[in-house]
């Protein structure tokens, strides 16, 4: 079974053999075949297939590749967040909240929030997620939100190094022994990443010695490192990242020219696949900080991501068109570089070939935007472009 797609405005495809920036073909057309993207090209030319639908002129672009979000938890920080719109600072202090509402809910309740939120990504456009344990923060716990989080995405990370829980506040060590031993152990089975908050300013988040054994604990259990760095200060982060060979280090707010140096170092010849640095500019807007310094990253040849961060304290949107927009607007990357480094972008953080582009072979996640651009991302803020969405060849929204 074949279906055409057709009558497409604009093609994002994300393939540079079809030129530069985003590989778009006009008037285009997309032949899907057992869930994957079977060809591509001018509808003039498409070739018949069993089924045809017709785009009516809109917009196709490859699903948005979310690759970092904290979608399973219980709880919100709503009052938190008015309290920082009206002056206090955002320390990642108020984590311990949503750990001791997670601890208390059910299996059920966990469930149903991150079923909720993948269910509002994929509205939005988002076919690909990872979501992270982390408001556990003891064995049980972080091995039910990874449990959970599995039934929901591959692209699973254990975070139970997010903070220190208030038990540990004076064994430290002790907390890192249990997170590199009996917790990865019971974590490990359900998670692809580890991950961890490095971030020596924050007295509740890691230093760089922290980071580095529970990084190389989790390799050594088969999972993939990923980092959290340089959010709220200069630090180890982005350097840590590139020295273990993560995939990603997220945030990335506060770097110095080494770190750019070392992140750009890491794609050099013969270094194999290299850290991306995943922006997350939606907590930018919520915390009220400057944004990260895209453009030094680009200039550097970077790669870079776009995520949406979603968790319940420093950034509560799950929505991949508000940080496209964020970026083009605040972080002055072009509506081409935004939508990159929310589709192609994404899936270089996760270290995928099969996402984030519409090359054939792909999986045929896209998303269909009510607009004849994919620039209306940025130019149309706010405004629900989203009308389609199909995951691996079958219409799954609405
Ligand atoms: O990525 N930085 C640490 N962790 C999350 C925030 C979690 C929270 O505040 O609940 C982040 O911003
Ligand atoms: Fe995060």
């Amino acid at each position: 079974m074949s279906t055409l797609l057709t009558n497409i405005g604009e093609l994002v495809t994300n393939d540079l053999a079809r030129g530069e920036g985003l590989g778009t073909v006009p008037d285009a057309a997309v032949v899907v075949q057992a869930g994957r993207i079977a060809w591509t090209g001018p509808a003039a030319s498409a070739p018949a297939a069993d089924e045809v639908v017709d785009l009516g002129g809109r917009c196709v672009i490859p699903g948005f590749v979310d690759a970092h979000s904290h979608t399973v938890f219980a709880g919100d920080r709503a009052a938190e967040f008015a309290a920082r719109m009206t002056g206090e600072p955002y320390t990642g202090g108020g984590i311990a909240t949503t750990v001791a509402a997670t601890r208390a809910a059910s299996d059920d309740t966990l469930r149903a929030r991150g079923q909720a939120l993948v269910r509002e990504m994929l509205a939005q456009g988002t076919t690909t997620v990872e979501i992270k344990s982390g408001y556990g923060q003891d064995v049980t716990t972080e091995a039910r939100m990874l449990r959970i989080a599995r039934e929901l995405t591959p692209e699973t990370t254990f975070l139970g190094a997010h903070t220190v829980p208030a038990e540990y506040a004076t064994d430290r060590p002790g907390y890192l022994d249990l997170v590199t031993g009996p917790m990865l152990a019971a974590c490990a089975p359900h998670a692809r990443w580890i991950d961890v908050f490095c971030e020596p300013a924050a007295p509740t988040a890691f230093d760089e010695d922290e980071s580095r054994a529970v990084l190389r604990a989790g390799l050594r259990a088969g999972l993939l490192a990923r980092v959290h760095g340089n959010q709220l200060s200069q630090g180890p982060g982005a350097r840590l990242a590139v020295e273990v060979g993560a995939a990603s280090v997220d945030h990335c707010t506060h770097l110095t020219d080494a770190d750019v140096d070392a992140l750009a170092g890491s794609w050099g010849a013969g270094a194999g696949q290299g850290t991306v640095a995943t922006l997350l500019p939606a907590v930018e807007f919520s915390t009220r900080s400057p944004y990260p310094d895209a453009r030094r990253l680009l200039a550097a040849g970077v790669p870079v991501a776009l995520a949406t961060d979603c968790n319940p304290g420093s950034g509560y949107s799950s929505s991949m068109p508000f940080v496209v927009a964020l970026a083009v607007r605040e972080m002055r990357m072009s509506p081409a570089e935004a939508l990159w480094s929310a589709t192609a972008g994404g899936a270089a953080a996760l270290r995928r070939d099969d996402v984030g582009h519409l090359r054939v072979g792909a999986r045929a996640d896209l998303t269909v935007l009510d607009a004849p651009s994919h620039t209306y991302l940025a130019y149309r803020p706010g405004v629900p472009l989203v009308s389609e969405v199909w995951k691996d060849g079958q219409r799954a929204c609405p």
